[in-house]
């Protein structure tokens, strides 16, 4: 039983109350400003303040933040860099700065936060995994497990111990850019998966997760990021708390907010979420932040505060207790005489500061060695690390089309073309947040590209054909029965954040124009869509033989797609997100409160619907054993067999939805409540038996309580129906 910290029998309280009466004011509000110090160094020595520092490592500029500023908290953005970006330049930096740190009157120890959002994927070097989205894909959280705990060792090594990850948001809204960094559209799946990377990358002890961003951020009125966002408390509730719930669980240490306006008000100062939802009804006892520069963002875009002075002043009484203040240090002096002027009370600064310090100390902080140098660069990109990332991609790719069972190929295979440019990119396998924020540059990368694992796979006899571009093909002026198969490889530009916003989920022109022309070269295609996200396939759905979803795989997707592709691996991912048929049907979710109807309007009619996908064998359902009846309050148990019915071992993911008869408010079409990977050989059957708590038989009533209310539930499973009722 994990004691509470902010109890006074805990060891670690006595200690903070201690540290917390000897601080001064200003020691204390600097401990509640993080800055990104390669990006203040530039404004501080800009002609707006003149100064001059001899670099991010220069003792007086260390000095300035630390004993003047008392800045508790450094970040490194996607866009930072330190020296050569190597493993030693930034364990070097780290320790450096902890050194100077010891100068200071308390020697409080720093946090050092950075972006490792699939793998240390701003290390030169390291290996990089696929992006959340196909996480959730895998619907596997004991490898998701793993995959976060290797990341958070390696990441800890380096002497980093806050992580601003994992992104928990659930996307309602495909337009929206960082669809592909989201656990996808269910509030179940995204919980479990939610739990996993925290549990994960916090096993190490001494490395803090990131549970961002804080809430209603993967539904804005029309699907832009950071748009308003009108969302009910209902809506809040069901579909967007589950996972910061799940990670609060998980003691997530600290907590990332959405810094976008929900239902008016902008989160950092919504003291109904910060403080009414996130401490009072969910009870996160960690640290509050905001993201980049979101507080100053009040009073520039948002305009809720008449100045930056007020922007500071509102949120933190709001209840956030960190400002990602990245360059503006001022904001140490403009606090300080906020608080002695009484704008903002001492309470809510110690509140803040005994977070934080708390916080410290259970990462064991202030008793933290300096960073071993060796150990840092033997971690980066090590075999584990690219084993686990091929897994990872592996079981989050998703077969979503395969007509007369074309896949998997033969590697004897006599001829094949090959078409894409992204084919044979490096960078377009890891897509946004890679060694930068957007995107890496090519030549920064060394991994096999696609085209590269084909080559690796067939034999010596089968001859790869390749062509980046439409022009490329047309000159090649081939004839259709020179060819077994054509591999289309459609992608799309590296983004991140507001950049991949899409209106209208159209494949890129000269992507589409690609598939476009590998269709029309009448030899039958297969399609790897190297898409983060759900853009628009209806029509390749209909022109192509086969469609595999690999999302953005990886410095390791390449081979996993290629096993795949051949047959040494079988397709077990399952959609966690809906593909839409096109734009103008979004949102498109399969779990809206709804009803199936003639009306287009409640229809839920998506290309690919949520839990999709294929494999190279098939299974059948059978003996669905649902109780009759459970007492509200007690769990109930559901068992059903699953046979592999095909002629090859694979992987099923048994899916539980629960979809109400009757309620007393109206409810989704149905929701994911249980889930379970299972390996079959090829005639072989398992009975798989999934219990369902409380917590997944309740619903929020008209007051917004949560009760679990008597009423009749179907249970859908494959394709059977049970159903059971709930008595009070
Ligand atoms: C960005 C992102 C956030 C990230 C932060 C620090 O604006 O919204 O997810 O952690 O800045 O890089």
């Amino acid at each position: 039983m994990k004691t509470d910290s902010t109890t006074p029998n805990h060891p670690f309280y006595e200690k903070v109350e201690t540290l917390l009466s000897s601080m001064t004011i200003r020691e204390k509000l600097g401990q509640c400003v993080m800055i990104e110090p390669c990006f203040c160094l530039d404004e501080r020595t800009s002609e707006q303040f003149g100064e001059s520092y001899d670099g991010v490592d220069d003792p007086k500029y260390l000095s300035m933040l630390l004993e003047e500023y008392h800045i508790g908290a450094f970040l490194f953005g996607g866009a930072s860099q330190i020296e050569d970006g190597s493993a030693k330049a930034w364990a070097t930096y780290i320790n450096k700065v902890s050194e100077q740190n010891r100068k200071t009157r308390l020697k409080i120890p720093m946090m050092y936060g950075i972006d490792a959002v699939h793998g240390v994927n701003f290390m030169k070097g390291s290996t990089i995994y696929t992006h959340n989205l196909a996480v959730a894909g895998t619907w596997n959280p004991a490898l998701t497990e793993q995959y976060a705990s290797t990341v958070g060792a390696e990441l800890s090594a380096l002497g980093f111990n806050l992580n601003f990850s994992p992104t928990i948001d659930t996307a309602r809204d495909v337009r929206w850019g960082r669809v592909y960094e989201s656990l996808g559209e269910d509030p179940f799946l995204a919980s479990q998966v939610a739990r996993a990377l925290v549990k994960g990358m916090q096993s190490s002890g001494n490395l803090a997760a990131c549970a961002k961003h804080f809430l209603g951020y993967g539904e804005s009125r029309n699907g832009m990021d950071r748009t308003q966002a009108d969302l009910s408390d209902r809506v809040l509730l069901e579909m967007h708390a589950p996972p910061f719930e799940a990670a609060i669980e998980e003691d997530v240490l600290t907590m990332m907010v959405n810094g976008a306006d929900v239902n008016g008000v902008p989160v950092p100062v919504s003291k109904k979420l910060l403080t009414g939802l996130l401490r009072d009804k969910m009870a996160f006892k960690g640290i509050t932040m905001s993201d980049w520069e979101d507080v100053e963002r009040l009073y520039s875009r948002h305009k809720v505060v008449t100045s930056r002075r007020d922007s500071l002043i509102r949120s933190f009484n709001a209840g956030l207790d960190m400002n990602m203040a990245v360059c503006n240090i001022a904001a140490v002096d403009t606090m300080e005489s906020a608080v002695r002027e009484g704008s903002i009370a001492m309470e809510r600064v110690d509140q803040a500061v005994r977070n934080i310090l708390l916080t410290k100390y259970k990462l064991g902080l202030f008793d933290a060695d300096p960073v071993n140098i060796q150990q840092a660069s033997v971690r980066v990109g090590n075999d584990e690390s690219k084993k686990l990332a091929k897994q990872l991609a592996t079981e989050s790719i998703t077969l979503l089309k395969n007509d007369n069972n074309l896949l998997p190929l033969k590697k004897n295979l006599k001829s094949v073309l090959v078409t894409g440019q992204s084919a044979n990119s490096k960078r377009h396998l890891c897509a946004g947040w890679t060694l930068g924020w957007a995107s890496a540059e090519e030549d920064d990368l060394s991994c096999a590209t696609l085209l590269d694992a084909i080559k690796t796979s067939v034999s010596h006899d089968t001859t790869i054909t390749y062509a980046a571009s439409t022009e490329e093909l047309t000159a090649l002026n081939l004839n259709k029965e020179d060819f077994d198969v054509c591999i289309a490889v459609i992608s799309e530009e590296p983004h991140a954040e507001w950049t991949g916003d899409s209106f209208d989920l159209a494949l890129e022109e000269e992507e589409e124009a690609m598939l476009k022309a590998s269709v029309a070269t009448e030899i039958p295609v297969v399609m790897v869509s190297m898409i983060g996200r759900p853009l628009k396939m209806n029509w390749a759905h209909e022109h192509v033989s086969a469609l595999l979803w690999i999302y953005s795989p990886g410095t390791e997707g390449a081979a996993a797609t290629a096993d795949i592709l051949f047959g040494d691996a079988n397709p077990s991912g399952k959609l966690p997100i809906s593909f839409p048929q096109d734009g103008s049907q979004v949102p498109c979710v399969y779990n809206a409160r709804s009803y199936q109807s003639d009306e287009v309007w409640t229809r839920y009619e998506p290309l690919y619907e949520f839990g999709f996908g294929l494999s190279y064998t098939s299974f059948a359902y059978s003996e669905l054993c649902v109780p009759t009846m459970v007492k509200s309050g007690e769990d109930i148990t559901v068992s059903v067999t699953v046979t592999n019915t095909g002629e090859r071992a694979g992987e099923d993911i048994v899916q539980l939805y629960l979809r109400d008869q009757f309620a007393t408010v109206t409810r989704p079409l149905k929701s994911l409540k249980a889930f379970r990977r299972i390996q079959l050989e090829p005639g072989e059957s398992k009975t798989v038996q999934l219990t369902l708590t409380p917590a997944e038989l309740g619903l929020y009533d008209e007051e917004l309580n949560y009760v679990v209310e008597a009423r009749k539930i179907d249970v859908l499973i494959g394709d059977l129906t049970g159903e059971f009722r709930i008595e009070d």
